[in-house]
């Protein structure tokens, strides 16, 4: 099996203020100045991109969007494309989070313009997946998922290495009711078997799955130790210097 380096990102959501989110990248910084041998993300909101990207430059910590528009450029008021991100030295860009998925309409066929549109611009894509609570219930969650995977990574070829993938269950998202680290790993190698058939093994075992979802310092060892968790995308405790470098240093 490939070592697959672990990869832990800070979704930011909609939250803090310039000068509040200066003070968190910053304290990250501080605390992680010495290369680890984990991939860092920080994933704050448009606003802070600039500022984040000049405090993070120069160090190992690497920067992601939330979201972006699939076009390059034109009439569509409020979005933000691919090679904007690429201009604020964007690395990585979440794309079809379960919040975007469930508020704002997005399919997976919406996901999958934008993860080759990502591609195109060499912009890492983290693509979202997971099953609601109703969903989870019925028993048929691991089909579901396998559609999301197959229809949002639809066509894209030889960049399949290039992509990471985040197994969020919306069960678990900012509820602080957590997968178990064996319910995880169940979705995960089923994920990771999905992969194999669609880009064979060799790929599969080299992409990373990052799991979400209440990730907090006191359960993040247990759950990156587990064989196909590579690391995690984490909401509410990356919003604190403390928490966010405890769960990176919980990865290493
Ligand atoms: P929480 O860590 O707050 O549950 O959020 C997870 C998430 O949605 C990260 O994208």
């Amino acid at each position: 099996m490939k070592l697959r380096k672990k990869i832990v990102a800070g979704n930011w959501k909609m939250n803090k203020s310039i000068s509040d989110g200066q003070d968190l990248a910053n304290g990250i910084k501080r605390e992680l100045a010495e290369n680890c041998d984990v991939d860092v993300v920080l994933c704050p909101p448009f606003t802070l991109l600039k500022s984040v990207s000049d405090i993070i430059d120069m160090t190992q910590i690497r920067l992601g969007a939330q979201n972006m528009h699939w076009e390059s450029d034109g009439a569509y008021t409020g979005e933000i494309s691919a090679g904007m991100l690429r201009d604020l030295f964007c690395h990585y860009v979440i794309l079809g989070h379960s919040e975007r998925r469930a508020m704002f309409g997005e399919t997976n066929q919406v996901v999958n313009r934008k993860v080759k549109a990502a591609l195109a611009r060499n912009l890492t894509p983290i693509v979202c997946v997971g099953e609601t609570l109703e969903e989870r219930d019925s028993g048929a969650y691991m089909k579901i998922i396998e559609t999301q995977v197959r229809e949002s990574l639809e066509g894209i070829g030889d960049d399949f290495e290039k992509i990471i993938l985040a197994y969020e269950p919306v069960w678990a998202i900012g509820t602080g009711r957590t997968a178990s680290p064996e319910q995880a790993q169940e979705v995960h190698a089923g994920i990771r078997a999905v992969l194999t058939e669609i880009a064979g093994k060799d790929v599969a075992e080299a992409i990373r799955i990052q799991y979400g979802g209440s990730v907090k310092p006191a359960n993040a060892r247990e759950l990156f130790g587990q064989p196909d968790i590579d690391g995690g995308l984490i909401g509410g405790a990356a919003l604190d210097v403390r928490s966010f470098v405890e769960i990176v240093r919980a990865a290493i």
